[in-house]
């Protein structure tokens, strides 16, 4: 029989500097009313100056290490999802593994964005049923703040810094785990959230840079119709796999983008909102950490217990989303 994957444990690295929305309404035109109103966010983290990606990265797969009670050299795969990695080359992961202390087993990027850490999910899931791998390291981390166009409050007043990361391995107990993962992508939404420049369209010149081509560019409404429907479908994808209605659900674990989109997503998939667990107020939108963030969150406040069904879903630029039903 095809053993199933379990999260062994969860851990995160968040920066301690913490940006309210009044700090950000003394940089660009905007103010704590139209933040809050609109998204939902009060404040967020921005990475320290000298601190970058891999570091926050290496925090959270440290924390996850301890929690699944395991050291780093027990692992067997590093996979990170990112858009903000250290550099283009090498991957983001290698760095991790060197900060871990650690060599020789693989360790690779994936550029997924909002959806990365549930696209490496679905990859390590597949690792473990396929007995190739018993500990694998699957982070979710972004420093959006360095690419951000802070003259931009379309944008910059949305996102914030940080980490988080899970083990898999497998599960002891066939009944308990990852039941189901499902991703999609649809490239005909590219243009609605993107970073034109620093690849082999817009490579970087001081043309590319004088047209702010390696900030983040969004078209918000565009972005925020997709997700609710594609979040709501990818959703019931996992109900519906399962053989569950909404009722089943114990708990969401969603992508933190805007409280609206999430309230928008619960109404559509019938499921009230104090069955999510809600953080963007205090994270801001962290993209690929988002998911793995709340998660450790939840569980370390005591939210999450044993047999519980766990919900998770995302949705970023590609587009890229997904979904995965788990019984911890
Ligand atoms: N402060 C004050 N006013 C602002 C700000 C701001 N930070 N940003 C925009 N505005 C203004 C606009 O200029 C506009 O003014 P105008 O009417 O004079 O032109 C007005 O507010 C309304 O703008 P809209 O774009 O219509 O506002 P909307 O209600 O759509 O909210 C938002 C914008 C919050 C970006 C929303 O569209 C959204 O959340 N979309 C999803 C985007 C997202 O989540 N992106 C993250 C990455 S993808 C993901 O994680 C799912």
């Amino acid at each position: 029989m095809v053993p199933r994957a379990r999260i062994l444990g969860t851990g995160r690295g968040v920066p301690s500097r913490v940006v309210s929305n009044d700090d950000l309404s003394r940089i660009v035109d905007t103010n704590d009313a139209w933040i809050t109103e609109r998204t939902g966010i009060k404040e967020r983290r921005l990475i320290e100056d000298g601190r970058v990606t891999s570091d926050l990265a290496a925090e959270a797969a440290r924390n996850a290490c301890e929690s699944a009670g395991i050291s780093p050299s027990e692992l067997d795969c590093i996979v990170l999802g990112t858009v903000t990695p250290d550099m283009p080359m090498p991957a983001t992961a290698v760095y991790v593994q060197q900060k871990l202390g650690i060599s020789g087993i693989p360790a690779f990027d994936l550029s997924a964005a909002c959806a990365g850490f549930l696209y490496g999910l679905t990859i390590a899931d597949s690792f473990v049923r396929a007995g190739q791998y018993k500990r694998v390291c699957v982070i979710g981390v972004e420093v959006l703040s360095r690419i951000l166009d802070w003259t931009d409050r379309n944008t910059c007043v949305l996102f914030g810094d940080g980490a988080g990361a899970v083990i898999v391995g497998p599960s002891e107990d066939p009944s308990r785990g990852i039941l189901s993962t499902h991703i999609f992508a649809d490239g005909g939404c590219a243009q609605h959230l993107l970073i034109p420049g620093g690849g082999t369209v817009h490579p970087t010149t001081p043309q590319s840079v004088a047209d702010k081509l390696h900030h983040v560019k969004m078209n918000g409404r565009e972005i925020f119709k997709n997700a609710v429907k594609n979040l709501a479908s990818a959703s019931i994808a996992a109900l519906e796999a399962n053989g569950m209605t909404a009722a089943d659900v114990d708990l969401v674990v969603a992508h933190q983008a805007n409280l609206r989109i999430i309230e928008a997503v619960a109404e559509r998939i019938k499921l009230p909102l104090d069955r999510f667990h809600l953080n963007i107020q205090r994270y801001g939108n962290t993209s690929s950490a988002s998911v793995p963030i709340a998660l450790d969150e939840a569980l370390r406040e005591g939210k999450i217990q044993p047999g519980m069904r766990i919900l998770f879903s995302a949705l970023g630029a590609g587009l890229s989303w997904g979904s995965a039903m788990l019984r911890w």
